[in-house]
């Protein structure tokens, strides 16, 4: 399959080359319209082909947008609440497909090579890993619906995708946060915040990954949650996500998982609070201070993290680009 690979024009070309500090989170380039590192045009066509299985089960989204927390959910309902294998850690439970092109291999020879980063399988070599896999397989991706592999997008095996959706503008605080360890992003907030709204931060456009997965929601494998609605309601979404995996729960199993899930538990959950990587990733930006990946588990940090200015420009461009569509959150 033919990629289309854009140039972002000069001013965000050089507002990304002055923000983000590490190599690889230098280069971006548009792929079919998707800001993604330059490495990820070796990846794209193997991740075109790769054979998905009808037993498949896939959690994608946009990066902040309660992942980790859906994978769980959906990893323990699928697994009738195993907790005892729910301890391995989860990205190996349920890797992420393409974190190899996102974060570049190291390899020895490499100015990103630190002697005593010991990376996991699941990094060096993240599609092969996926591959690899028995079934049932617990697929990760944020890719967007366009890059998913091709098997997937044409809806040619019975796999199951869920996708999680977050606000806008609450992803974007919780991004900057993650962005400043792994991406090396030194700017400020509202430079930020800018770069999010051009569409120049990973995986952006945002509102293109949101529609692109949202006009997926009448087909009969997908489900379509949002993390205000776990927020609020978690029993109700796990209910929902069980019938979606063809599962039943008891009462108990349902307050049992709901307890499991909970903020406070997931912090704490060395299988799930993704510690190892952070620390592991702090040491590329050892002089900035660690974020925790389990961070605050709120709704509306906008309201006092975003100056007023901001605030507008993030609805004036979401109202632009869900003009003529049903979407809301
Ligand atoms: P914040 O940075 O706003 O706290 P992802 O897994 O897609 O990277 O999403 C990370 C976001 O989900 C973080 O948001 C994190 O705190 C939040 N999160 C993870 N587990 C959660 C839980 N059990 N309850 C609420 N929020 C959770």
């Amino acid at each position: 399959m033919q990629h289309e690979i854009t140039l972002f024009d000069d001013e965000v070309e050089n507002l990304i080359k002055k923000h983000q500090t590490r190599p690889e989170h230098q280069g971006y380039i548009k792929l079919d319209g998707i800001t993604l590192p330059e490495e990820f045009r070796q990846f794209v066509n193997t991740i075109d082909n790769f054979e998905v299985r009808d037993d498949d089960i896939w959690v994608c989204s946009f990066p902040r947008t309660g992942t980790t927390w859906t994978q769980e959910m959906v990893w323990c309902i699928a697994n009738d609440l195993d907790f005892e294998r729910a301890k391995v850690l989860l990205n190996d439970r349920f890797p992420y497909l393409e974190i190899t092109a996102m974060m570049g291999t190291p390899k020895p020879s490499d100015h990103r090579h630190i002697p005593d980063i010991k990376m996991p399988e699941h990094v060096i070599d993240s599609i092969g890993f996926c591959e690899k896999l028995p079934s049932p397989r617990f697929i990760k991706t944020h890719l967007p619906f366009s890059l998913l592999p091709r098997q997937l997008k044409r809806g040619e095996k019975s796999a199951k995708i869920v996708y999680v959706a977050r606000n806008p503008k609450d992803v974007c605080i919780s991004y900057f946060h993650h962005g400043k360890v792994p991406h090396g992003f030194k700017g400020s907030f509202e430079d930020w915040c800018d770069l999010f709204i051009k569409d120049a931060v990973m995986y952006a456009p945002f509102w293109k990954h949101v529609l692109g997965y949202w006009k997926q929601r009448i087909n009969n494998n997908f489900l379509f949650i949002k993390y205000e609605d776990m927020k609020r309601d978690l029993p109700s979404v796990i209910k929902r996500t069980a019938k979606f995996l063809g599962k039943n729960l008891t009462t108990d199993q349902l307050s049992i998982l709901t307890e499991h899930l909970s903020f406070d538990s997931m912090k704490v959950n060395p299988a799930v609070n993704n510690e190892e990587l952070t620390a592991a990733l702090q040491k590329f930006n050892p002089s900035e201070e660690r974020e925790e990946f389990i961070r605050r588990g709120t709704t509306e940090q906008w309201k006092t993290e975003m100056s007023p200015e901001i605030i507008k420009r993030f609805d004036d461009w979401t109202q632009e680009n869900l003009r003529g569509t049903y979407f809301h959150f």
